[in-house]
Parts: structure tokens; sequence; C-alpha cells
């Protein structure tokens, strides 16, 4: 499998999206392509993804934006995912073997040199949050749009603000010790959660037109109990407070868990609230 040497400033992002990250999001694929999609597309909605369009999907993943991406571009139009993960872009390649509009490539988008001028629109789903340098990766990016291409990205607002990760993380600290707390700013899912400082960062990288949507969509973490709490205990804040602990401790944790998540079932599975934005700017 072909890798990206980590190296350079997101040496430690692709080391983690390669040897722990990655590996989680390839295995819960399925789950997480069904809740996180409504996410992606309302981007590609606001972007006005059209025919014949030429692409570039941010932190593709595993692929699932990227294919429809490429539907909505069709056949005369292209879509490139990028993406620093090894697994998640092997996953991604097996799914789009048979679409000939996608092609995949495995760099690190902040440092990237794409074609200058080359793509009608950018788009992400949480996958520019990582950069050590925001204002240097969306530089890049702003090389790569035409004159009068469009950004669209989705990222988190604060941790408090998003039950689906805040409840499960909750009930972990019942019985584990809270992981230190990140410096501000880092790179992780809230880096960009402040709309002055990305409002900041996006004008120091050329873009103008910057607009934030301000959403909180529910989100389906699981069709049962059980599922959304194998999810919770694997992915996301939950499992980082659980990283050291032994079996013991993670059963309790897994009822605690499972205790919090009990209040959030609806009839069609456990829904719990997320809030975010959707960025959307312009190169002019
Ligand atoms: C939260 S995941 C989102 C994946 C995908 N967009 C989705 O919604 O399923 C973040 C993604 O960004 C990728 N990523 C992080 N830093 C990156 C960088 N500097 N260049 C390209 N991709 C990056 C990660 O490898 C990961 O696939």
């Amino acid at each position: 499998m072909e890798r990206l040497e980590a190296a350079g400033p997101n040496a430690e992002q692709i080391t983690y999206w390669n040897e722990q990250g990655g590996p989680k999001w390839v295995e819960f694929q399925e789950q997480l392509d069904h809740h996180l999609a409504p996410f992606g597309r309302v981007v590609m909605d606001r972007l006005a993804v059209s025919a014949g369009e030429h692409v570039l999907d941010v932190g593709c993943g595993c692929g699932e934006t990227t294919l429809e991406l490429a539907r909505r571009v069709g056949p005369t139009g292209s879509v490139l995912g990028v993406d620093i993960s090894s697994v998640m872009l092997a996953r991604a390649r097996e799914r789009a073997r048979d679409v000939r509009n996608i092609q995949f490539r495995i760099v690190d988008a902040q440092t990237h040199a794409f074609a200058a001028a080359s793509f009608d629109a950018i788009f992400s789903r949480f996958g520019v949050m990582f950069f050590e340098s925001p204002t240097a990766a969306f530089a890049n990016l702003h090389r790569a749009l035409k004159p009068g291409g469009r950004l669209g990205f989705h990222c988190w607002k604060s941790f408090p603000e998003n039950p689906f990760m805040a409840v499960p993380f909750f009930a972990a600290l019942q019985h584990v010790p809270p992981p230190p707390a990140p410096p501000p700013h880092a790179p992780g899912p809230f880096a960009l959660a402040d709309p002055d400082r990305v409002r900041g960062i996006l004008v120091a990288a050329g873009f103008a037109e910057i607009d934030f949507e301000s959403r909180t969509d529910p989100m389906d973490v699981g069709a049962t109990l059980d599922e959304a709490t194998d999810y919770a205990i694997q992915m996301g804040p939950a499992s980082i407070a659980l990283r050291d602990a032994g079996a013991e401790t993670v059963a309790k944790v897994r009822a605690s868990i499972r205790e919090a998540l009990r209040e959030h079932r609806t009839p069609g599975g456990v829904r719990l609230g997320t809030s975010s934005w959707i960025v959307t700017a312009r190169r002019l």
C-alpha cells in the first residue's frame, strides 16, 4: 500500500491518521457514512457543484463524498480526492474502482503543489481541521482554485456544543480521568470552531465572500443502543479517555455510556445533537 512518509509540518497527523484514526474510520466506515452523509450533501448543495466541474475533495477519507461529488459533476467533470491516510484511501479506491471520473492522491493538502488555478470548487466534509498551519493550508488551496472558484467545508463548533461527542465522553469520565486538554486551536476536530478566527485565516489566505452558516443537526449514532454504545467506545473523545483503561474499567464505562445514551433513543435509532459551521468562500 502506498504510504506517505510522516514528515513535514503535519507529520504527527500523518502518523495519527495512518495508525490510529484511519483504521477505526475504515472499520466504522458504513456507520460513519450513514450519519455523516447529510453533512456532506448540504455543503455540496451550498457549493452548487454542477455537471462538468473539476472538484477537489480535501481529506476525502474513505471516499463517500468523492463518490457523491463524482455523481454530481457527471461524466464531463472530474473529482480529485486527497488524503494523508493510506488505509482510508485504500478503502476509497476500492469503492471507486469502477468510477472513471475520480482520482485519488495520497498527499498533504497543506503542502502539495496542486496545479495552479485548476479547480472550480474545493469541498471538504470535516477534513480541514487538522492542519498545523491553517493559513498556509488555505493559501495553498486558494492557489489551486480557478479565479471565481468556490470553497465550501463543514467543521464542528466547540466540544461542549456537540452532545454527540460530549454525552459519551462525560459518561466515560465517571470511571476514567480526563485526558489532557489539547492547546487551544490545536489541529483536531474543534480547531475551526471559532468563526472570527476562521474568517481571519481565510482572509489571510486570500479568500473573499466568506460566509458562515450555523447548523444544529441531529445525528443518528446507531440503530440500536448497543450499536451506538460500541461506536462511542471506539470513536471520538470517549475512546481517547479509554486509551489506557483495563477490561474492567472499559466494562464499567460501556455500562455508563449505554445508560447515558438510553434517553436519546428515538423510533429511528439513537439520536444526538450536533452543532457545526458550513463555511463558504470564493477566490476572486
Ligand atoms: C474527520 S476525517 C473526515 C474524513 C472524510 N472527509 C469523511 O467525512 O468521511 C478527517 C480526514 O482528513 C484527513 N486529513 C487530515 N489532515 C490532512 C492533510 N493535511 N491533508 C489531507 N488530508 C488530511 C484525514 O486523514 C482524514 O481522512
